[in-house]
Parts: structure tokens; C-alpha cells; sequence
């Protein structure tokens, strides 16, 4: 008898050493030199309203120098204006460009060309340009799935390629990708969205593991619901469900998103959440991802099991959400 629980004993004091061996190995490959942001070459895309203009507002008070891009030029500068008010010493410039992302891969390397040869090589790149829809999936405009796809996906893949190269020969950067929650998980009305959001995932992952060498450094954002002009223009067009579902959590103000954003990114870490429900989510979906702290690992090892536990409640009243908007539907129908 107490020769099973010595055995059990010292197997458990094994395994804890081999884990925090197998840490140390990994530990000098987790966390690279923080980016200062002083005299840095900052690109935003969707920096002219939103999230990307209150990232750009962030970035231009820690004394970077911003290129902002969007399509409408009006909006672009009125934003310019805007972030110019937050400058911390007389040689910051804000520069903007009117692009679609979405279009044109060898059109959006050239503008970025021109961008570098005023600024500078980019030393973060910020992929916020985004738009979202929601909508039942066979309800959904066709269109839209393939307009989502093209400006949340490939309108952050055309950027990356313009910028990455010049990276790698200078063996520094960052690239951002704002995802979303519900990049981390498919909610109702959100087929088209979520799909886009989740390949910025994929697509982050592994150009992590091509870049890491040359200490360039991802960051994949899940900001939360927050209060933008895209998002009240989403919120016109929402599904019942949907907004119930999202009641479940709070509405974040763009600067304190912004904030959280640009502090992970410059520690490089390769996942940005906020809000406590947005980092249960972090965890519970970190999977394989690339490392970036210790501290981390050790959170996720020791609280996914419990996370998915609680998932349970969420997933179980989601579920009754749904259920009830649709017996509620077919009775009004019949009524009618
Ligand atoms: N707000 C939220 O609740 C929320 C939550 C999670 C994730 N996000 C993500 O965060 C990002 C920003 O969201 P937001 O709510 O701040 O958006 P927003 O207020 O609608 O701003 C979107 C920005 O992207 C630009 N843009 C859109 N399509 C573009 C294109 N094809 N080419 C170049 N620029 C383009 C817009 O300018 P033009 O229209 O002039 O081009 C604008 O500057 C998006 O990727 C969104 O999916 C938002
Ligand atoms: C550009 O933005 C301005 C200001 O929000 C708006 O009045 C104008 O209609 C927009 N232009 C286009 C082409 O969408
Ligand atoms: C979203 O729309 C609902 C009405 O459907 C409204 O009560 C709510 O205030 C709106 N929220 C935002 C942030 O626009």
C-alpha cells in the first residue's frame, strides 16, 4: 500500500520536473525584445474610423510614425487630422493612403512601396480593415461571403506580402491581425464572418513559424463587441439571436481595445484579448498556437479543462436562445 502511494509519488514529482524542463528548453525561444515604437513606421489598415484609427491615435502618442489606410478619402482625412492632435515631438508625420485592400495584391505592394519610401521600412503592420455581416447562412446574400472573404481575409494577406520580405532582410517586425471572438468561436448569423476571421488564424499561425527566425513576431487580436461605426452599422442588420447572444458580454470602447492591442503587439505576444470572458477564450482556443510566455502555458495546462467546463453554460443557453426565437417564429407564423 505505501509502496503504491510512494510510486504514484514520485511519478507525479517526475512528471512536474520533465514539464518544467521541457519549459526551460522552450523558455529562450518565448519572449523577444519588447518594439519601441519611438520613430517607428506604423501602417494601419481600416486606420480612418474604429478600432484601426484609435490603434493608429495609440501608436502615433508613443511616437511612431503612421501610414493610415482606407478607402474613403474624406474620412481618411478627417482621421489624419485627428491623430496629428496627439503628436509628441515636431518631426511626426501621419501619412495616409487611399486603397482597397481587398483588391490588387501587386497594386497594394506598390502603394506600400511608395509608403516606405517616405517613412521608412515598416516596422509594424496593423491588418484592421474588416467589415462583418450577419445574417442567417442561407439567407445571406451570396455576394457577402465572397466580399467578407475578399476584404477580412485576403485584404490582411496582401498587406503582410507587401511588408514581410523588407521584414526578414531586416530580421525585425510586427504583424497584427484583428480577428474577432468570434474568430475563436462560430456564433449564430455569423457563417460568412466567422469563417474569415478564423482563417486569419490559420494564416497567422503559420507564417509564424516561417518568420520567427528572423524575429519578426505575430499578433492575432480578439477584440470583443466594440462601440465603432461598423459596429452600429452591423447592429442595424443583426439577427434577434444574435443580439441576444451578444448581450452576454459587455460593449468595449474602441481606445481601451486599441491599447491592449498595440501593448501585446509590441511584447509580440501571438495572442491580444480583452475582458475576462476574452481571456477564457484565449485559453480555452489556444491549441497548438506559438508560445509566448511561460506564465501562459502554464495557465492554459492547468485551467482548459475547467474553461471547457464553463463553456457548457454558455453553449447550453445559447442554445436556448436559438430555440426559443424559433418556436416563438413558427407561432407567430401560424397566427398569422
Ligand atoms: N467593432 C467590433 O465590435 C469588432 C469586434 C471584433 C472584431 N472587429 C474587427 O475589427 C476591425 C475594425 O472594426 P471596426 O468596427 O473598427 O470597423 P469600422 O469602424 O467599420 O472601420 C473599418 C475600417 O476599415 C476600412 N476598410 C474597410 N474595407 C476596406 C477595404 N476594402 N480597403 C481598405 N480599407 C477598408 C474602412 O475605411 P473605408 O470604408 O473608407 O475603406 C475603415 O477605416 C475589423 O476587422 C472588424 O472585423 C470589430
Ligand atoms: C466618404 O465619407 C464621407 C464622410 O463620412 C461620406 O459623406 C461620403 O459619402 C463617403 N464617400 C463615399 C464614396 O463613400
Ligand atoms: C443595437 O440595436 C438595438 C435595437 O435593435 C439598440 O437597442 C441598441 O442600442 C443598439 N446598439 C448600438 C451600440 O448601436
Amino acid at each position: 500500500m505505501t509502496g503504491a502511494v510512494l510510486l504514484a509519488a514520485a511519478t507525479g514529482v517526475a512528471l512536474v520536473l520533465a514539464f518544467l524542463l521541457l519549459l526551460y528548453i522552450v523558455s529562450p525561444l518565448t519572449s523577444p525584445k519588447p518594439l519601441s515604437l519611438s520613430g517607428a513606421h506604423v501602417v494601419v489598415t481600416g486606420g480612418s474610423s474604429g478600432i484601426g484609427k484609435s490603434v493608429a491615435i495609440e501608436c502615433f502618442k508613443q511616437g511612431a510614425f503612421i501610414t493610415l489606410i482606407a478607402r474613403n478619402e474624406s474620412r481618411l482625412l478627417e482621421a489624419k487630422r485627428e491623430i496629428e492632435k496627439f503628436s509628441v515631438n515636431d518631426k511626426q508625420v501621419v501619412h495616409s493612403i487611399s486603397v482597397d485592400v481587398s483588391k490588387d495584391c501587386a497594386n497594394v505592394e506598390r502603394v506600400l512601396k511608395q509608403a516606405q519610401e517616405k517613412l521608412g521600412p515598416v516596422d509594424m503592420l496593423i491588418n484592421c480593415a474588416g467589415t462583418s455581416a450577419n445574417g442567417k447562412f442561407e439567407e445571406l446574400d451570396i455576394s457577402r461571403f465572397e466580399q467578407l472573404m475578399a476584404i477580412n481575409y485576403l485584404g490582411s494577406v496582401y498587406p503582410t506580402r507587401a511588408v514581410v520580405t523588407t521584414m526578414k532582410e531586416r530580421r525585425m517586425g510586427r504583424i497584427v491581425f484583428v480577428s474577432s471572438q468570434a474568430g475563436q468561436v462560430g456564433l449564430f448569423g455569423y457563417s460568412a464572418y466567422s469563417a474569415t476571421k478564423f482563417a486569419l488564424r490559420g494564416l497567422a499561425e503559420a507564417l509564424q513559424m516561417e518568420v520567427k527566425p528572423y524575429n519578426i513576431y505575430i499578433t492575432v487580436a480578439y477584440p470583443p463587441d466594440t462601440d465603432t461605426p461598423g459596429y452600429t452599422e452591423e447592429n442595424e442588420t443583426k439577427t434577434l439571436e444574435a443580439k441576444l447572444i451578444s448581450e452576454a458580454s459587455a460593449v468595449c470602447k474602441p481606445d481601451h481595445v486599441a491599447r491592449t492591442i498595440v501593448k501585446d503587439a509590441i511584447l509580440g505576444k501571438f495572442s491580444s484579448s480583452v475582458g475576462t470572458d476574452g481571456h477564457m477564450l484565449a485559453v480555452l482556443t489556444s491549441g497548438m498556437s506559438p508560445i509566448s510566455s511561460i506564465a501562459e502555458v502554464l495557465e492554459a495546462v492547468i485551467c482548459m479543462g475547467f474553461f471547457r467546463f464553463m463553456s457548457l453554460y454558455y453553449i447550453a443557453s445559447f442554445d436556448n436562445i436559438i430555440r426559443r426565437c424559433m418556436v416563438k417564429k413558427e407561432k407567430s407564423e401560424k397566427m398569422d
